[in-house]
């Protein structure tokens, strides 16, 4: 599951992972973050997601990295967003005043375009990755960003032998395991969404947990 498997599911418009708002979770558990205006927050693979536009809205600064150039150019279109294009630490960045979107492969990011960054948002970025991207994907967070990061996390667990992923279910094991060694692990909370989901019942699934963790080194 490289790049270019999710570059062709923007092309293809299979994007049902994207939000037509923004998350509850997200607005619910904020104040938890600390955060204030001259907080930067990362939001990786972060698709063209408004929880970004929202994030803005609070007055932090948002750093977002995308691999696709659609889902960039959809997030600037139908926000009306000016983003300016240009070449940063090596990087293709598009900007305005508020977000930074870094349109790379995640797996290449470099510490120079993260020092200012003390909180990461995590929905729909982990759970996107096949068990052993998932470990890289954490490593690489604990080796570009600051040591004093907060991480709001939202992921699902279900059977996966029922579906294949994307998304991929971790459970809180898994977490524990990930992450447990650098950071204090905070469950915020945990439901069976299963009902609301059609989608995912279409699948096959009987269950279908949403969790929320904060994270804090
Ligand atoms: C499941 S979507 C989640 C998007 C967003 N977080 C949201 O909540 O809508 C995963 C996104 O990560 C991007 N992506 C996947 N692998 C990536 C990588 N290695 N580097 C950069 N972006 C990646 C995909 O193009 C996709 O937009």
């Amino acid at each position: 599951m490289n790049i270019d498997f999710w570059k062709q599911r923007w092309l293809d418009g299979q994007t049902g992972f994207h939000l037509d708002s923004v998350n509850t979770y997200l607005i619910h558990y904020w104040d938890l973050l600390c955060a204030n205006n001259e907080t930067v927050v990362f939001v990786p693979l972060c698709g063209k997601s408004l929880d970004m536009i929202w994030l803005a809205h609070q007055g932090c600064h948002v750093i977002g990295v995308e691999c696709s150039d659609k889902a960039i150019a959809e997030f600037s279109s139908d926000n009306n967003l000016m983003l300016q294009q240009k070449i940063t630490n090596g990087f293709d960045v598009h900007e305005n005043k508020n977000i930074c979107l870094i349109h790379c492969d995640y797996f290449e990011l470099t510490a120079d375009m993260m020092r200012s960054v003390s909180v990461v948002y995590d929905r729909a970025s982990l759970v996107a990755l096949p068990p052993e991207m998932r470990e890289k994907y954490v490593k690489k967070q604990c080796e570009v960003l600051p040591e004093n990061i907060k991480i709001l996390l939202i992921t699902l667990e279900y059977d996966q032998d029922r579906m294949s992923g994307p998304p991929f279910s971790v459970s809180q094991d898994e977490i524990t395991k990930l992450y447990g060694c650098m950071f204090n692990i905070r469950e915020l909370s945990t439901n069976n969404i299963l009902a609301s989901e059609s989608r995912f019942q279409q699948r096959g699934l009987d269950y279908l947990i949403e969790s929320v963790y904060l994270l804090e080194r």
